[in-house]
């Protein structure tokens, strides 16, 4: 989800080549155009051509039916900080333009995308032991807050890893399927 550059999606694709029993699927999302042209160009420039389907959605919004409750892992680094303006573009999707802040923007408490992308997420997640969503938050993110509204609808919160780079610590956080 949010497959930007498409770093994470070739990194899945380059592993699936080494991995003998790797068989799933790789899809690639992003709302933004661009984000999927430069994804598209970072797949040819490593010889990964048709490794990957490409989807242009807003979260699950263009995702056909028949991939509910189909995925084993779901990924997102998604726009995790708190607005910088009263402008929250995290609900501006209709109006993308090329300097819009979805990159980073996750509206007033930084965590208004990821709250709807869990919320989606569990339509689409396979209902397995060995299924899991990753995701991406920050200490600008108002972690209190988010974990508090993860605990109250249920939500059981893994904190994998949590690392300080340049401003922010930066924390991979994990839901298993089985516990949403
Ligand atoms: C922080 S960037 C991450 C890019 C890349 N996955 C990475 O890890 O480098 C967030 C990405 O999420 C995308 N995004 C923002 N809002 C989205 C939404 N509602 N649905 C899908 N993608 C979204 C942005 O276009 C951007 O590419």
């Amino acid at each position: 989800m949010g497959t930007g550059t498409g770093i994470i999606a070739l990194f899945l694709a380059l592993a699936k080549e080494n991995i003998k029993d790797f068989k799933s699927k790789i899809i690639a999302s992003d709302i933004s155009e661009n984000a999927l042209k430069c994804a598209k160009l970072n797949e040819k420039h490593n010889n990964l051509s048709n490794e990957i389907t490409f989807i242009k959605s807003n979260l699950f919004a263009s995702f056909p039916n028949s991939y509910k409750n189909s995925f084993s892992v779901i990924i997102f680094n998604p726009p995790y900080l708190p607005s910088i303006s009263n402008t929250d573009y995290s609900d501006n999707h209709n109006n993308i333009n090329e300097n819009n802040d979805l990159t980073w923007d996750g509206g007033k408490q930084g965590f208004n995308i990821i709250l709807k992308f869990l919320n989606q997420s569990k339509f689409y997640i396979k209902r397995s032991k060995r299924s899991h969503i990753y995701y991406i938050t920050s200490s600008k993110t108002d972690l209190d807050l988010f974990y508090d509204i993860l605990d109250r609808n249920g939500y059981k919160n893994q904190i994998i890893e949590r690392e300080h780079y340049f401003f922010e610590d930066i924390i991979l956080n994990r839901i298993d399927s089985m516990n949403f």
